[in-house]
């Protein structure tokens, strides 16, 4: 059971939205199941935490400053048997875009069109921190991107290293890769090392990645990581981490309901649609029906997918079958393509919402709203 007791010293409104836990709707701190916590105003979230991983919570209204003002944490959950490694660490990644006068900019805009990107880059809100590895050392990283729309394709210095995680828990068995995506709202767990070279400086850096034809990518650093004098390891990972069991037969996928990402011109910039219309109103689904949602992106520009309170497995890809290894809460859609997730309402009715987890993007209307019920 979790207790948190929020009192809300700001002068304008909030909410707590605890982003990948499976809470009750009640519990979910927007403002469809909740009124505003209001300035000088308490509330108390309680809940149980029926799933160990890596979530993460944040501030559920004026999200583009709230949130942009860090106004979110990490939440680590512990299963009761978790993989044994020499050392963990959480790394909330977030930047921060500041004026001519070093104070958090306003939101310009360009910003509501393309997501707002800041130069500074944070990792736990520091800049540029200098981790240490030990050499023989291998750690297990929970990494968070808390950022308004950046997109992290996180490389260390081209080294390989294991994903073992996403937003639901470690996934079936760990992946060797050289880099990984990390979408706003994302989570990944890897394992780090073994690194042998005693005294390297590894680069942690966001290679670049092109989101948007409107912003030229570059290569964005982090952090470093100095392997340090050599240690004995008592890492002890399994080839085999988690049973994710296909949520779908096999066979032909048939969706059972279309969200399609748009955009329109207005007065003010852009509005952001699902369905071709801002803060779409979508049909309630039933508890422990089988849901097939085919996310189609008709703008030219990426989308991070998220859906409140159910951990999804990717179906499809662009319409291709994919073998789900591990459930998520936010999955990103090309520009153009589209994404099929599954998912079953386990027993929690309620209101419920999905949207675009680019800030920005969430609030000039990329979201949905949808009842489950019994
Ligand atoms: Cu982190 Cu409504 O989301
Ligand atoms: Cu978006």
């Amino acid at each position: 059971m979790l207790v948190a007791h929020l009192t809300n010293h700001l002068p304008e409104p909030t909410l707590i939205h605890w982003h990948g836990l499976r809470v009750p709707s009640m519990m979910d701190g927007t403002a469809c199941v909740q009124t505003l916590v209001r300035p000088g105003e308490r509330f108390e979230y309680r809940f149980t935490l029926p799933d160990a991983g890596t979530f993460w919570y944040h501030s559920h209204h004026n999200e583009t400053v709230q949130m942009e003002r860090g106004l979110y944490g990490a939440i680590v959950v512990a299963g009761p048997d978790e993989p044994v490694f020499d050392r963990e660490r959480v790394l909330v990644l977030d930047d921060l875009k500041l004026d001519r006068k070093g104070r958090i900019a306003k939101t310009a805009l360009f910003d509501r069109h393309s997501g707002r990107e800041g130069e500074i880059t944070l990792v736990n809100g520091r800049s540029m921190p200098e981790l240490e590895i030990a050499a023989g050392h291998v750690e297990r990283w929970r990494l968070v991107n808390a950022a308004s729309a950046r997109y992290l394709r996180l490389s260390l210095g081209g080294r390989p290293f294991r994903i073992i995680g996403g937003d639901g828990g470690l996934r079936d068995a760990p992946l060797t890769v050289t880099e990984t995506l990390l979408t706003p709202g994302e989570r990944v767990e890897l394992a780090v090392g073994p690194f042998d070279d005693e005294g390297a400086v590894i680069a942690v850096d966001s290679l670049p990645y092109r989101r948007t034809k409107m912003r030229w990518p570059r290569r964005t650093s982090w952090a470093t990581l100095r392997v340090g004098a050599r240690a004995a390891s008592r890492t002890d990972l399994p080839s085999r981490l988690a049973v994710i069991e296909p949520l779908l037969p096999p066979g032909p996928i048939v969706p059972t309901r279309v969200v399609s990402l748009g955009a329109r011109l207005t007065l003010h910039g852009h509005d952001w649609l699902v369905n071709g219309e801002t803060h779409h109103h979508d049909a309630p689904v039933k508890v422990g029906e089988l849901q097939v949602w085919e996310i189609v992106n008709e703008t030219g520009m990426d989308h991070p997918f998220h859906l409140h309170g159910f951990f999804f497995q990717v179906v499809a890809e662009d319409g291709f079958p994919t073998t789900p290894r591990s459930f998520e809460d936010t999955v990103n859609v090309r520009g153009r393509k589209r994404m099929t997730i599954a998912f079953r309402p386990d027993d929690r009715p309620g209101k419920w919402m999905y949207h675009c987890h680019i800030l920005e993007h969430h609030a000039a209307g990329m979201m949905g709203h949808f009842e489950v019920v019994r």
